[in-house]
């Protein structure tokens, strides 16, 4: 396969490339010689598109894809959601207040309408994927709940994991949605998923009965971590509570045992409940230890501040000082259709949007490398780094966008017209075009 005329992301000032792919890998990555870009009038894609200039595979067996000066980029990385859940909205009935607590209750109604069976979880899980592969998305990080102990769902996503290898890249999580200290047997089941081969330990240390039980909790998923050799990735204080803590035990804990780059703290709402002279004096565990972290702002802005009148809370951790630090937040959706979060679709530009907006990130500076979000910082989440990445010799993993930089993307909600992992092509769009007249 042959990539012409295409922007690569932060290159573009090199100008257009050509890219060769060889048996699933990068080969040559060469300027193009002579530049064929179709959009010379230097509109949006968006506004200027003409359907006879859309890009696509120009002689029909997928060998050469004429970008006319799109961009490539490392495809998008989905570091948070919950696959066994995704799918479930509407069933029994729709969650009417949107709240977290109806959410638990509608999916326990859920659970008992529809036993679980393994077949069924991988066919809703493997839906949503389809749709994430749709908008991009080819590393997936998924939690599995622990505490529901018929382990239906932990069998089903380790069997997709490995079904889908060679398609879509999945992590799974050991995730104990109703903890691990507070849960008869939790630590048992928590052993037990991690024998079954869970790349990641979980936790909820904000859940668990008492502070004590918390920070038992995180001692047990370190040690876990340790005696697996896993990642760890943490719900950790996903609340509006500012006295919830459980952050600077988790850095404390991967200082001390040096983890910190194989361990995410998800969420962490309650950061944004924190005084600022507390924040401070956890910046520096939080450097020190060098964790990363994740925001999921669409479910968070939507679960959280629902018991604040006005002035209303945003919900979401402080993604903007974290990232000032030079600590790595990436983004993730958490929900697609289920019961928490009805109006997912697997689309982690809408994700995007959502943070740079409530974060206020919509700075020139800060839109224009806004999709290291959902991209570089979500592979560093998940360890990939190794063979992520558009070089001579990584897997020929990528996707184009019908854009030409991260400002016109962003703008724009460009969508993706070429998704191809490890040389396999395994999404492709042509974008609706429009025209205005006048
Ligand atoms: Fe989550």
């Amino acid at each position: 396969m042959q990539i012409r005329n295409v922007r690569i992301r932060g290159k573009q000032k090199q100008g257009l490339f050509k890219v060769d792919i060889e048996n699933g890998i990068f080969g040559k990555i060469l300027p193009e010689e002579t530049p064929q870009e179709e959009d010379k009038e230097q509109t949006p894609y968006f506004l200027g598109s003409r359907q006879d200039t859309l890009p696509d595979f120009t002689d029909g067996s997928e060998k050469i894809y004429d970008a006319k000066g799109r961009m490539m980029m490392p495809p998008f990385v989905e570091p948070h959601i919950h696959l066994d859940c995704v799918m479930t909205a509407g069933i029994p009935h729709y969650n009417m207040s949107g709240t977290l607590f109806e959410g638990i209750t509608t999916w326990d109604e859920y659970k008992n309408s529809q036993p679980l069976t393994v077949e069924g979880i991988k066919e809703r899980a493997k839906a949503a994927l389809r749709c994430m592969a749709g908008y991009g998305v080819q590393f997936v990080r998924t939690h599995v709940d622990t505490t529901e102990t018929s382990f239906k769902g932990v069998e089903a996503l380790l069997e997709l994991r490995e079904e889908m290898k060679d398609t879509m890249e999945i992590q799974t999580v050991a995730f104990p949605q109703n903890g691990i200290c507070s849960f008869r047997h939790g630590k048992e089941y928590m052993e037990r998923a991690m024998q079954m081969g869970m790349d990641c330990v979980g936790g909820i240390p904000h859940y668990e009965f008492s502070r004590e039980l918390g920070v038992e909790s995180i001692r047990f998923i370190f040690d876990l971590a340790e005696k697996y050799d896993a990642m760890i990735d943490v719900h950790c204080d996903e609340i509006d509570d500012g006295v919830t803590r459980y952050l600077e035990e988790m850095a404390a804990q991967a200082w001390m045992r040096e983890m910190g780059s194989r361990t995410v703290a998800a969420h962490t709402c309650a950061t944004g409940s924190y005084n600022d002279a507390y924040f401070a004096k956890l910046l520096r565990a939080l450097k020190e230890s060098g964790i990363n972290f994740n925001s999921c702002p669409t479910a968070s802005t939507s679960l959280d501040g629902r018991f604040d009148n006005y002035p209303k809370r945003r919900g979401i951790t402080r993604i903007r000082q974290l990232t000032q630090a030079g600590l790595n937040v990436a983004l993730g959706q958490d929900s697609i259709s289920d019961p928490w979060y009805m109006p997912g679709v697997g689309n982690l530009l809408r994700v995007l949007e959502m943070g740079m907006h409530v974060e206020h990130m919509t700075g020139y500076e800060d839109l224009s490398h806004c999709l290291d979000f959902i991209s570089t910082k979500g592979a560093k989440n998940l360890c990939i780094e190794d063979h992520y990445g558009i070089e001579e010799g990584k897997p020929a993993s990528f996707i184009i966008l019908d854009g030409r930089d991260d400002y016109e993307v962003f703008r724009f909600q460009s969508a993706v017209t070429l998704s191809v992992h490890q040389g396999k092509v395994i999404a492709k769009r042509r974008p609706s075009f429009g025209k205005v007249m006048f």
